[in-house]
């Protein structure tokens, strides 16, 4: 089996036009300024992740030394609730999932040049059924994906702006990360680099 043929795991090539990714990319700068970018950082070692993360909507992922990964109401720096998510994204959810109750977590990665993500499986949440939408914005990622195993085979998938895939089924599973981001690849950040929203259903409705 060769991993993308993994049930389950599905890609919208530009599903979002030039306009949409504009709009959303602002839209999502903006609310950060209420609830800046942070370092996540690993657990037990505190070691810092290369990308910057900031959370939409009622729960949001976060890591850090002392607690680990897990997921809460507020940010961890400013302690505020996270800004409420952009309608366009909510509305993605409903049309690309189907699933029957809306997406809880609405975390932001932010990718500078060197910024990466190493290869694992979303394990935090409680409501396994439901999948996780992933929005591509900014320069191309070169995204890797296996197996529910860890040495299962892996496949790179190129992730360009406006791009939308899905793990759900059997991929929700899957082992994935980002090898590397293509700098120059697209001109929609006023700073370069990428954006990626990941939508996530974290409580069983
Ligand atoms: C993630 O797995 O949380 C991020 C994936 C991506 O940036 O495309
Ligand atoms: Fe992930």
């Amino acid at each position: 089996m060769s991993a993308g043929d993994l049930e389950g795991f599905k890609l919208w090539p530009g599903r979002l036009d030039r306009a949409a990714q504009e709009a959303l990319a602002a839209e999502v700068f903006t609310l950060a300024k209420r609830a800046p970018f942070f370092i996540p950082r690993m657990p037990k070692s505190g070691a810092p992740m290369s990308v910057r993360m900031t959370n939409l909507g009622p729960l949001g992922w976060v890591t850090d030394k002392e607690q680990g990964y897990r997921y809460q109401a507020f940010h961890p720096e400013t302690r505020a609730p996270w800004p409420d998510m952009p309608t366009a994204v909510r509305a993605l959810w409903d049309e690309l999932t189907g699933y029957a109750a809306p997406p809880e977590a609405c975390l932001v990665n932010l990718y500078g040049g060197e910024a990466r993500m190493g290869l694992h499986g979303d394990g935090d949440e409680e409501a396994w059924d439901a999948p996780v939408l992933s929005i591509s914005l900014g320069d191309t990622a070169v995204f890797r994906i296996g197996g529910v195993l860890r040495s299962d085979p892996t496949r790179s998938v190129r992730l360009a702006s406006g791009d939308v895939c899905m793990l759900g089924g059997a991929a929700r599973r899957a082992y994935h990360g980002v090898d590397r981001i293509l700098p120059g690849t697209s001109r929609l950040l006023p700073k370069g680099g990428r954006l990626n929203l990941t939508l996530r259903r974290v409580t069983p409705p």
